[in-house]
């Protein structure tokens, strides 16, 4: 069995975060509102009332956290740039202060050896443009082209590679179909079309990212979804789940089409959205990279509630996060290798943009944070991957989320997934055990890499 010591020669470690989850001053360096600083404060929408207007105060500490980058021996970091930091109302000028906070992180990542992977979207949209529909009007689109060449051009002289979009199923089922996230909408499957309009912003966004060269990823969450039982009515109810899940934000971009949706009673148009042109649009020349962000697999049985044609069924006898995921490494292998089935020459490299666990870290009497768990989970994912790189899966990195404990959306502070501790009241930052086994595999697998 290859284990994650054989992962290729040259492969890029890595690790993520976002905007929101880490940067705190919400209301300084000239930063607009975003749809999380809304919804956060709204009373019930957010465990125990916590807001990003702290998180982890990045915004000041980041010299701090490259440190602790450049400790573990990254190759690459992941971030997202907060769209109302550019531009505050969501559209028009642009926020020089907004502008030079990330110019110094990508120089300082420089600096320390490491490469920038900027998500240009990662769900805190500039509050302006939720007043005028958000995702649901195909306006915001364009907007985020707009805004996406305003970026590029300041720092795509130094950035060779970009996401778009970090998880648009996740963004239109949390923030709009079902209201767990901002904006908070719960229209169910007439929230489709923020769907389509997220995918249009992809595709226009890449157009500015080719005009400079530069080369366009997306980060899709993907998961592999396994039917409950043989009968045909688990299998079928798979099948639309999936399409739900996993094709309806891939096949657009590889295969220049929609995934057939009838199941949900939902027509090629997607409610109307798509018009004449979009989808060559969305899939343009092709992406250069397909970002995975992965968690863990779902199980799938017939609907029990009319009104969808599935139902979520549990996965037993395997261990469970601190968010109650269930732990599945292997789960990573069948995905990957499914991809590969499902799209053969159409796929392009993959990266692993995400993939980590929540676990109850605190730190001891000695000041230590021990997390087995963590450990476990990603040497398992690791393994895993490697095993379906063996298997002639193209997969060029891997960026585990997350850098540091944040804010977990929804679950405020609640759910550590960090390699570093954060204490949320004084700031300190204690690196945990896995910090210290990441740092050990990236070196021994560079040391393997050369010799
Ligand atoms: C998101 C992250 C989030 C993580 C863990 C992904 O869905 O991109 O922002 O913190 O999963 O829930």
């Amino acid at each position: 069995m290859p284990n994650r010591l054989d992962l290729p020669a040259g492969f890029r470690w890595g690790a993520s975060t976002a905007a929101y989850q880490i940067e705190g001053a919400v209301e300084e360096g000239g930063r607009g509102p975003s749809v999380w600083d809304v919804f956060a404060a709204r009373p019930g929408a957010v465990r125990d009332g916590h807001t990003g207007a702290v998180a982890c105060d990045h915004y000041h500490r980041w010299p701090e956290d490259v440190a602790l980058m450049r400790g573990l021996g990254l190759d690459g970091y992941r971030f997202s740039i907060a769209w109302p930091r550019i531009q505050p109302t969501g559209a028009g000028p642009v926020n020089p202060e907004g502008l030079a906070f990330y110019d110094r992180l990508v120089d300082a990542l420089l600096t320390a050896g490491i490469t920038p992977l900027p998500t240009l979207f990662h769900w805190d949209l500039p509050q302006a443009l939720e007043e005028t529909g958000g995702w649901l009007d195909r306006d915001t689109a364009y907007r985020f082209a707009e805004y996406t060449s305003e970026v590029v051009d300041r720092l795509g002289d130094r950035v060779p590679a970009w996401i778009t979009l970090n998880e648009p199923f996740v963004h239109m089922v949390y923030g709009y179909a079902l209201g767990i996230h901002a904006p908070g909408h719960a229209l169910m499957l007439d929230a489709l079309p923020a769907a389509h309009h997220q995918l249009l912003g992809h595709g226009l966004a890449a157009a500015v990212l080719r005009e400079h060269g530069r080369e366009v990823l997306i980060a899709n969450n993907l998961t592999p979804v396994r039917p409950a039982s043989d009968d045909p009515a688990d299998v079928a109810a798979a099948e639309a789940y999936d399409a739900l899940h996993n094709r309806l934000f891939t096949d657009p971009l590889l295969l220049g089409r929609y995934p057939d949706l009838s199941a949900f009673g939902i027509g090629e148009d997607l409610g109307g959205a798509v018009r004449d042109g979009d989808l060559e649009l969305i899939a343009g020349p092709g992406l250069d990279g397909l970002g995975v962000n992965y968690y863990n697999p779902t199980r799938i049985a017939a609907p029990t509630d009319p009104g969808l044609p599935f139902a979520e069924a549990p996965i037993e006898g395997v261990p469970r996060t601190a968010f109650g995921w269930p732990v599945v490494p292997d789960g990573l292998r069948e995905l990957l290798t499914g991809l590969r089935s499902r799209y053969g020459a159409a796929l392009p490299p993959i990266t692993i943009t995400e993939n980590g666990c929540s676990v109850a870290d605190e730190p001891a009497s000695d000041g230590t944070v021990l997390d087995p768990d963590r450990i476990a989970y990603l040497a398992g994912h690791l393994d895993a991957l490697a095993a379906a790189v063996a298997e002639a899966v193209d997969v060029r990195g891997y960026y585990t989320w997350s850098l540091l404990d944040n804010y977990e959306w929804a679950e405020g502070f609640g759910q550590r997934f960090g390699l570093v501790h954060v204490d949320f009241e004084t700031q300190v930052r204690t690196p945990k055990a896995s910090y210290a086994w990441y740092r050990d595999l990236i070196a021994a697998h560079r040391e393997r890499s050369v010799s």
